[in-house]
């Protein structure tokens, strides 16, 4: 268990002596507490930011989160996307005996997808279809950008998310999109199988039952949320949590798309997004995104940044070169899996879920 920590101190010294200010806590997740702060520059620059300081405990090494912390954001550093919220700094508190890692990043005002559907859904209303088509879009934009940007080095990002939920996307009173707390989940536990109560609904299938996740895990994650939006819960009311990992053992869904409304073959882009296998779905959230855009395009629903890029880049960008780090190709990843090998799958942890 992580102990919730007392009140932090109001500043964060970083290693290079900059100062950060915290201003006002935002909110507390699963692993830590978010506050909006200033980063103290040289010749006076101030820049507001958001600042996660990770909970630690005695029975965590909290070195081994900073260092799992520390990785994911060299891996960030080189994601260039303007949907994927930017890792400004990690360091760690200089409390002695139990110092915090903490990550500096792009401070985002607005709401969170997860308190926008709550919000619709306690009023009785249907997700607007053109905003879920939005923001799975740049969703899926982000998560390729994570995977296939190139490195100060040269090399791919190669940054699987891994733990992606409505809770992970904010959308900012610019009206942009925004996904966060990349690689987060593996930062306590690198083997844990369901992350939380909260993020079950988006689990893929392989992930719970024990095998190794890669790119293809989060593209259903993705998937699950797009289906959340047009359809409805992935569970009926009052499913207990035992019922819940069953289903999603199952890659079932409680309602499926049966939308009259929608084109076929965006019902076929999201059914090959949450297919059960995963050799059936899209290879990575970039391949995804290409066929979302197309369909929204078709739709009428093109947004006026994607035509200015397609200006820019031309349609057809595609560019999916193998991915070479450790990140995005976790041991075992090459080998396919197996769902029907039941003798190889381990229980979920009930402990995982909180
Ligand atoms: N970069 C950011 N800018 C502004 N607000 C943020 C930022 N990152 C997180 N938040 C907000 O801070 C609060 C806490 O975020 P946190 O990521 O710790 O928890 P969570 O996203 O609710 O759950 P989880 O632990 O699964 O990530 C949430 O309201 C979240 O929307
Ligand atoms: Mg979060």
């Amino acid at each position: 268990m992580r102990a919730a920590h007392p009140a932090t101190t109001d500043s964060l010294a970083l290693s290079d002596g900059r100062i950060v200010t915290l201003v006002e806590p935002i909110g507390r997740g699963s692993v830590g507490e978010v506050h909006r702060g200033v980063v103290e520059g040289a010749w006076g620059v101030r820049r507001p930011v958001a600042v996660k300081l990770y909970d630690t405990s005695a029975d965590q090494d909290s070195g081994d989160v900073m260092r799992r912390l520390g990785r994911v954001a060299r891996h960030a550093a080189g994601v260039r996307h303007p949907a994927f919220i930017q890792i400004l700094e990690v360091d760690q508190t200089d409390d002695y005996h139990q110092p915090r890692p903490f990550a500096v990043m792009e401070l985002v005002t607005g709401e969170s997808l997860a308190s926008l559907l709550r919000s619709w859904r306690e009023h009785g209303l249907r997700v607007p279809v053109d905003f879920a088509l939005v923001v799975a879009l740049k969703a899926a934009e982000a998560l390729g950008a994570a995977l296939f940007s190139e490195s100060a080095d040269g090399s791919l990002t190669s940054l699987l998310h891994g733990d992606l939920s409505p809770r992970q996307i904010l959308v900012s009173d610019q009206g942009e999109v925004k996904v966060g707390d990349f690689g987060q989940g593996a930062l306590y536990d690198p083997v844990s199988h369901v992350r939380s109560r909260s993020a079950i609904a988006y689990t893929a299938p392989e992930v719970a039952r024990g095998l190794p996740r890669d790119a293809r895990a989060d593209v259903f994650s993705l998937g699950a949320m797009l289906h959340e939006m047009l359809v409805g819960p992935r569970f009926a009311a009052g499913t207990g949590t035992a019922d819940a990992l069953d289903m999603v053992r199952d890659a079932e869904f409680h309602m499926s798309l049966v939308e009259p409304n929608l084109p076929r073959a965006l019902r076929k882009i999201v059914d090959r997004a949450v297919a059960a296998n995963p050799i059936q779905r899209y290879a990575h959230a970039r391949a995804l995104s290409f066929d979302l855009r197309r369909e929204m395009l078709r739709m009428g629903l093109c947004d006026a940044q994607t035509s200015i890029r397609q200006a820019v880049v031309g349609w057809c960008e595609v560019r999916t070169p193998t991915l070479t780090s450790e990140i995005a190709s976790p041991r075992r990843s090459d080998v396919v899996p197996k769902l029907d090998a039941e003798d190889t799958i381990p229980e979920i942890r009930r402990a995982d879920l909180k």
